[in-house]
């Protein structure tokens, strides 16, 4: 493993304002000092195959952190098995007043309601076709413009152009900073935008492309009502997968730092426990006929390890990335390689739901 130089730079990093230390993170990594982090390995046990794509390891890049697709193969080369880009929305938008950013270091969290700022669909499909084929999986998470009056129809202005340009969507309706979004989780609204985005790949299918996978990004605080309902459309629609969980707007008992009353999503460590929880109930709601994708909280093996027991096929994570730098991606790949072989599991894929069972 190589040195990890991360925590004699985090102070430096800490120093500067959120959104800046984001921003400055993301051209350092455009051009090229990833090389920094020095090189990482997957143990065979995280190779693993889910939507009919294999992935060296199962630990990806949550969204958000590369808004424009502009570091997917950065991503790669520290280590992530998998990366998602965006959000990106037809339009390109400033997205909310700054500061809009917040680190919560006592609770290891963040909390932001940044409001899909992004440079638009067009900036976005042209850094996806400069990617190189062969290269590991990536996703792009679409959504919806805050000026939209028909946000369903965004949703397919993206996937169709996006169409063949990444190896799967995700369809993103658990935003809590662009109003209106998360109503697309109710029942009638997401039959119909399910409906809606199947549709558009099938013409793209028609037209000779192939099947791309489409997962739906749900909220963590959804009622055990509307975990039925959604398990229920996954289960009996086209749609491939779900993602478990976006931010949070509750905000966890035992939060101490004076960032917490901050309005926006919450992440990092406090939502690992409520994000888990969602995750248990859509696996036995699908009876693990559903793959999931398990997100919130994860900064070590054992979480990744919990998600995967929980249900989840493969996993992703970013706020623990502010607190433990990029050599947390090696360590958490070696210490859940170490848990699948206490466990006498030989694969990710034998540890999925083995909570259930
Ligand atoms: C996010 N997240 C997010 N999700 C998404 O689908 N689209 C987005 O544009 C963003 N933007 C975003 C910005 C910032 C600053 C953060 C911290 C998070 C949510 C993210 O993908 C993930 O679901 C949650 O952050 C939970 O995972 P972690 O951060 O606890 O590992």
């Amino acid at each position: 493993m190589a040195p990890d130089l991360f925590p004699f730079v985090r102070p430096f990093i800490h120093a500067l304002d959120a959104e800046k230390a984001h921003n400055l993170t993301v051209s350092c990594l455009k051009i090229g000092l990833n090389g920094l982090v020095g090189k990482n390995s997957n143990p065979s046990s995280l190779n693993t195959e889910v939507f009919g794509l294999k992935f060296q390891n199962p630990i990806g890049l949550a969204a958000g952190f590369d808004k424009n697709a502009e570091v997917i193969t950065a991503a790669h080369k520290i280590g992530f098995g998998f990366a998602e880009a965006g959000t990106v929305t037809p339009l390109p938008q400033d997205g909310n007043e700054k500061p809009r950013l917040f680190r919560l270091k006592a609770d290891k969290a963040v909390i932001n309601r940044f409001g899909f700022n992004n440079k638009g669909l067009a900036y976005f499909t042209k850094g996806l076709r400069k990617l190189r084929v062969g290269h590991t999986p990536y996703g792009a998470n679409v959504g919806a413009n805050k000026t939209s009056n028909d946000k369903t129809a965004d949703y397919v202005t993206c996937i169709e152009a996006l169409y063949g340009l990444a190896d799967y969507f995700t369809v993103n309706i658990s935003s809590p900073n662009t109003p209106g979004l998360r109503a697309l989780q109710s029942k009638e609204a997401l039959a119909d935008l399910v409906d809606r985005v199947v549709k558009a790949r099938q013409e793209k299918i028609n037209q000779g492309q192939p099947h791309m996978p489409i997962l739906v990004k749900i909220a963590p605080d959804l009622t055990s009502e509307d975990i039925t309902d959604i398990s229920d459309i996954a289960l009996n629609s086209d749609i491939d997968g779900l993602i478990v969980s976006n931010t949070t707007i509750t905000r966890p008992a035992g939060l101490s730092d004076m960032q917490k009353d901050q309005t926006g999503g919450l992440s990092g460590a406090p939502l690992m426990a409520a994000s888990t929880q969602v995750l248990h109930k859509v696996y036995a709601a699908t009876n693990g006929n559903v793959p999931l994708i398990g997100v919130g909280g994860i900064s070590t093996g054992k979480d990744a390890y919990a998600k995967i027991r929980a249900g989840a096929s493969l996993v992703q994570l970013y706020s623990a990335l502010v607190y433990e730098g990029p050599g947390l991606i090696d360590r958490i790949k070696h210490e859940l390689a170490d848990l699948l072989e206490n466990d006498g599991f030989n694969a990710v894929s034998e540890a999925v739901g083995a909570d259930h069972r």
